[in-house]
């Protein structure tokens, strides 16, 4: 049976005996970075960049990185095994969400990295929840929240940082009122991403999603999407998008790893487009997911 399994500096354990210290600078101080990835076929999707992304978080708050990106793919395939997830000897397939937290470590109660010499690394590795197919097939109503997205010179949104209080609170208000996920806008009033996910809108054929310094997390779903959607020959855009662009739109769509695309159909009360999912939005699912299904078939595979 498959079961959430946990790696804690190397120490595996079932997930109800995980622990780690309350002395932890990820618990008492948010001070730690994360990534998550899931695997199809059983072989964690784009890897490579989810480590990626962990280094330039890590280096965005000086946290040294303890690990090789073998190591940490060895500790992921390790807690898989032993949580029954990826592929079995049968040839069947359990596909796993895999979240690798990285932390500044166990010490004193201070500020000073110099207490916490020693990084943790915990790896959580649970049987994949795909998001309710009926999500894809429908699209999902998201919510405009009015918790301002952290401001790139407080806590960068470009740090897929432990520290998710801003997002948190932006979620819960959403869902308060309805919607799946909650939009945010930058202190400069311009939309920047979702709760946990990157936010797009396709109008007059275009695909479009806010740049970077709009102050948001550099997806790689996001990335993904905007190299597929290329090679599908269809116009992307970076841009400065406010409200009136998302509510004016033709479609809208988020991904992230989890969900990877899906549908926007409502913003707070109002439709977007005709109310049900676009076509360039289905064309991008389709293809995302032929894409993950064909790079993970068999080790090195083309896409
Ligand atoms: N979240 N923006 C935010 C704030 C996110 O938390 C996420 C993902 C994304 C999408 O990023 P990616 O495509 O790399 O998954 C955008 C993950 C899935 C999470 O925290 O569960």
């Amino acid at each position: 049976m498959a079961a959430t399994y946990v790696n804690v500096n190397g120490v595996l354990t079932d997930a109800a005996h995980a622990t780690i210290s309350v002395f932890d600078h990820g618990f008492l101080f948010g001070e730690g970075v994360y990534e998550v990835c899931r695997t199809y076929n059983g072989e964690p999707f784009l890897f490579d960049r989810h480590m990626q992304r962990m280094r330039a978080s890590a280096a965005m708050i000086a946290l040294d990185v303890p690990c090789s990106d073998d190591e940490f793919l060895r500790r992921a395939k390790e807690t898989m095994a032993a949580a029954g997830l990826g592929r079995q000897p049968d040839g069947s397939v359990r596909d796993a969400y895999v979240r690798i937290l990285l932390t500044r470590g166990i010490g004193e109660l201070t500020y000073d990295p110099a207490a916490t010499p020693v990084p943790s690394v915990v790896v959580i590795v649970k049987p994949n929840v795909q998001v309710p197919a009926s999500q894809h097939a429908n699209g999902v109503p998201i919510m405009f929240v009015d918790i301002v997205r952290n401001h790139p010179q407080s806590v960068s949104p470009l740090i897929k940082s432990n520290n998710l209080l801003n997002n948190a609170l932006g979620m819960q208000q959403a869902l308060k009122r309805g919607g799946v996920e909650g939009v945010f806008r930058n202190y400069r009033g311009e939309i920047s991403e979702c709760a946990q996910s990157n936010l797009f809108i396709v109008s007059g054929g275009v695909v479009r999603t806010p740049g970077l310094e709009a102050g948001l997390l550099a997806g790689i779903t996001r990335a993904f999407v905007l190299e597929i959607a290329a090679e599908l020959g269809y116009r992307t855009e970076e841009a400065v998008l406010r409200d009136a662009d998302l509510f004016g739109a033709d479609e809208a769509f988020l991904t992230s790893t989890t969900k990877e695309i899906v549908p926007v159909v409502r913003v707070d009360d109002r439709p977007v487009g005709t109310g049900r999912p676009g076509p360039i939005t289905q064309a991008l699912l389709a293809e995302y997911r032929r894409k993950a299904e064909a790079m993970t078939a068999a080790p090195h595979a083309p896409a």
